[in-house]
Formats: C-alpha cells, structure tokens, sequence
C-alpha cells in the first residue's frame, strides 16, 4: 500500500514498512550510503530516502537519476539530519521509469520562458507544483464559499449565441467549410455560434427561479492582447443574486476575495511560504491586509479626478468616459488607495447592454473590483430589471431584442432587480500566489500563437 508523502512527513511516530512512489529529485552518494530526495507532489517537500549496500536494488542505484519514477519501501525513522523530522531507511529500491541526462529539469533555477515550453514537465518542479496544489485547494475553496451561502451551483453552456459581453471577442464554433459566414443556417446548430465569453445571461435565468446561483467554468476570449494578465481560455466564477443591488454585489464580492486570502493562508501555508520565499516577498503581507482591512469605494467619476490630478503621464490618457486601463487601475490600487477598490457607476457607453441605468441617465452600475499587482479581478454589475429601459439600452447599443427575445422574457415575467459578478480565476490565483503571468498559474495556458500541449 503506498502512503503519500505528505502524510508520511506528518507522522507522529516511527513506521516499520511503509511505500513510497515517486520521483527522484536529487542523489548524492557517499561511500557506504546514497541519499535520494524523493517527491510525490502531494506536498512541496520531498523525503529523504536513506539506502546502502544492504538494501534490495541496490544494486541498480546508479540508475536512480534525477526524474526516474521509483517505488521505495522501508521504515520511517527520526531523521539526523536538520530541518527535516522524518527520513525513510530504504529495505528495497525499485525502479519504475528511467530517466537520463536529457531530462530537461536536471538543475534548479529555470526561467519561468523555459518552462513553459516544457509545460508537460514544469509540474514536477517546486513551483509548479505549489502554484497547482494552490490551484485545487482554491477550486474547492470557491465551491465551499458559495455552497455554505446557499448558492446553487450552475453549468451555463461553453457554445453559445449570444455575445454577452458585447465586444466581439468571441472564438467561432462552426463545421462549415469555406465561407462561413455564407449560409449560417446550414451550420452545425444552424445559426452562428461561439465559444462563450462568460455565462451571466443564463446565470440570469437561473437566479430568477433559484435565488442564489454561481457559475465556475472555462471562459473565452479572442482578443488579441499579449499581456501577463489575458488569456484566451482561462475560469470564471459567476455568482448572480435575485433580490440584490449594486450595493449587495459589492459586499459579495469584497467578502469573497477576503475569504479567498484568509483560506489561502490557513490552508496553503508550506506552499504560500515558498511563494513569499522565491516568487513574491510582500504575498503574505498583502493577504493578511486584504483579510484584516475594508477595501475603499470610488465613484468612477472621482476615479478619473483622482487620475487627473495624479500628475502622472499614463501611456492612455484619462479622459471621462475612457475605459480605465490596466496603468490607471493599478495606480489607484497600487499607489493611490494603497488597498483593494471597488469602481463603481460606469458611463454608459463603455460598459454592456445590460447594466442598469441610474437616474443621472449617464451611468450603469457596474463595478469593478481592483486588486495591487493585478488591476480588475472582478467585473460585475446590477441587471438593467425593466423592460422598457433594457429595450432602449439594446438600441443604444446597436443590438437586436429578437436576438435576447428569452433574455426580454425574465423581464416580462415576474422580474426582480438583480446583480452579480464574474471574477477571473486566474487573476485571484495570481493575486493571491504573487505570480505575475497569468500563463504560469493554469497548466496549460491559452495565448495568441499558443496552443501546445
Ligand atoms: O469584466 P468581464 O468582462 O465581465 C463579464 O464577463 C461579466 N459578464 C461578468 C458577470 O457580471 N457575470 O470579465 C470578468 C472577469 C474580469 O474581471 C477578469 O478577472 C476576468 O473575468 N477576465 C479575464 N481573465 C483572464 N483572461 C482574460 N482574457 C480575461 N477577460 C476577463
Ligand atoms: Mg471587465
């Protein structure tokens, strides 16, 4: 029976026979003994494997290379050596899968360009495996946060219709040949269909028959931007609330990241430590201020005063009514507040069709939430809940109301005001880990020009 390693490191007492599988790090012989450090990826920590001339296979020792797969079995006994409690004393050594000196993870201290062109071997490396262990534990993290809220887990569709964000950044899903766009009844689902942008419009319909829904699913973009924070697949979390406003959206959101922070540093702490060792010093730093300190509000009126008057030349200038760029997000968050903030009351004609119009007739209410090192980890809004006043904002847009005819319906049929959110996973992964490429915190990232793998 194999025991991980992460459970074998947490023992409270000596084993007899215990199995470990694994990888070998690290082998350094002497002249009587060879010590191997040995992973599983069940934790950041290896263990040390103690072996010598009485153990069976070993024999086959030098074989025992750096990436070979092995199995070792043995006792768990108190270890001599500093910084680690346990060490296993090997009985036999066996070899699984070889590995010889071409093996591309022979040495520490890659950059992070090269690994990502061995994006199949980059999960046996520390960071890798700490970034994805950090990964799963927020997935289930996320679920926990909603489901003890009573929100009711949602699977929207990833072929759509529907362009809901309204920016035509959609990847087309078609099997037609040729000219595509010739006969798009004759397509597959015999209109023109994509790949989604996000799952709110159903997560609507949903919340105005469950209450409380979210969403958490992979999302696309084809904008063609090359930055450390756009991917062209990456995850959304979607929560939509019925009987909420902007107000109620905000503390939603706020109150999530805060328990997104506060669970990464209780239940990610050897792997959070690494990250503060080697990829971002102030990451502990900046989780407990996010955990322990109200993040500040702002009009985005006032947000683009504050730009103004910061005296600073921005590569996009700021003008009312500009879509706030990643420069003048992370100067608010970064150097002006100092703190998480929410943005919030948009003009109305840089955000979608479907935010609601406030009495001032200029602006939506949309927010935005802006973290430091990142900028906007979640966008969301209160719903545009009138019919007349949806109507008039589809024609403001230049969009057609036969084609959200269902989406029309959910107001003609019992409406509620209601607001939700989406929040990109990879940015909070980012966040919350300090690691500063989107590309390095999914495991096989989604870029223009990239889809190895
Ligand atoms: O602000 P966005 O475009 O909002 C929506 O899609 C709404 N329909 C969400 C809703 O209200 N239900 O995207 C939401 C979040 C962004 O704040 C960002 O964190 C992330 O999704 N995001 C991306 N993450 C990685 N790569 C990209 N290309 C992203 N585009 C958006
Ligand atoms: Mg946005």
């Amino acid at each position: 029976m194999r025991t991980l390693i992460k459970h074998a490191l947490a023992a409270t007492e000596p084993k007899d026979a215990l199995t470990i599988n694994g990888w070998v790090r690290t082998r350094r012989d002497s002249k009587e003994f060879s010590f191997l450090q040995v992973n599983d990826g069940s934790c950041l920590a290896g263990i040390q494997v103690v072996a010598d001339g009485a153990t069976d296979g070993y024999a086959d020792i030098a074989h025992f290379t750096t990436g070979a797969s092995v199995i070792i079995e043995g006792s768990l006994v108190a270890s001599p050596a500093a910084g680690q409690k346990w060490e296993l004393k090997a009985r036999r050594l066996r070899l699984v899968g070889p590995a010889d000196a071409t093996y591309p993870l022979q040495k520490k201290g890659h950059t992070m360009e090269f690994l990502r062109t061995i994006a199949h071997l980059r999960p046996r490396s520390n960071l890798f495996g700490a970034v994805f262990r950090t990964r799963s534990r927020l997935a289930h993290a996320v679920h926990q946060f909603f489901q003890e809220r009573d929100f009711i887990y949602v699977h929207t569709p990833i072929i759509t219709a529907s362009d809901c964000e309204g920016a035509g950044e959609m990847f087309r899903v078609t099997t037609l040949k040729g000219n595509v766009d010739e006969k798009p009844e004759a397509d597959f689902f015999g209109k023109r269909a994509y790949l989604t942008v996000s799952g709110q419009l159903e997560a609507e319909t949903v919340a105005c028959a469950l209450s409380n829904v979210y969403t958490f699913g992979p999302t696309f973009r084809a904008e063609n931007s090359n930055t450390a924070r756009h991917a062209a697949e990456f995850w959304m979390i979607e929560p939509e609330m019925a009987f909420c406003d902007l107000l109620g959206d905000m503390d939603l959101g706020e109150e999530f990241i805060q328990a997104m922070a506060r669970y990464t540093l209780e239940h990610c702490a050897e792997d959070l430590a690494f990250f503060a060792k080697f990829v971002d010093q102030g990451v502990l730093e900046r989780l407990q201020f996010v955990v322990e300190r109200p993040f500040q509000r702002v009009p985005y009126t006032e947000a683009v005063e504050i730009l103004k008057k910061s005296g600073r030349t921005f590569d996009f200038p700021v003008e009312y009514g500009v879509n706030l760029q990643s420069e003048h997000e992370r100067f608010l968050t970064e150097e002006h507040f100092k703190s998480p903030v929410t943005v919030f009351n948009f003009p109305r004609q840089i955000k979608p069709f479907y935010m609601r119009l406030n009495d001032d007739s200029q602006t939506v209410t949309a927010m935005d939430v802006l973290v430091p090192g990142i900028g906007e980890v979640i966008g969301g809004a209160q719903r545009e809940e009138r019919l007349d006043a949806l109507l008039a904002n589809l024609k403001f847009h230049k969009l057609k109301p036969e084609d959200y005819w269902w989406y029309l319906d959910l107001r003609r049929y019992g409406t509620v005001p209601h607001a939700g959110f989406g929040l990109g996973f990879e940015r909070l992964l980012m966040f919350l880990t300090g690691v500063a490429n989107i590309r390095d915190v999914i495991p096989f990232a989604r870029t223009p020009g990239n889809a190895e793998f």
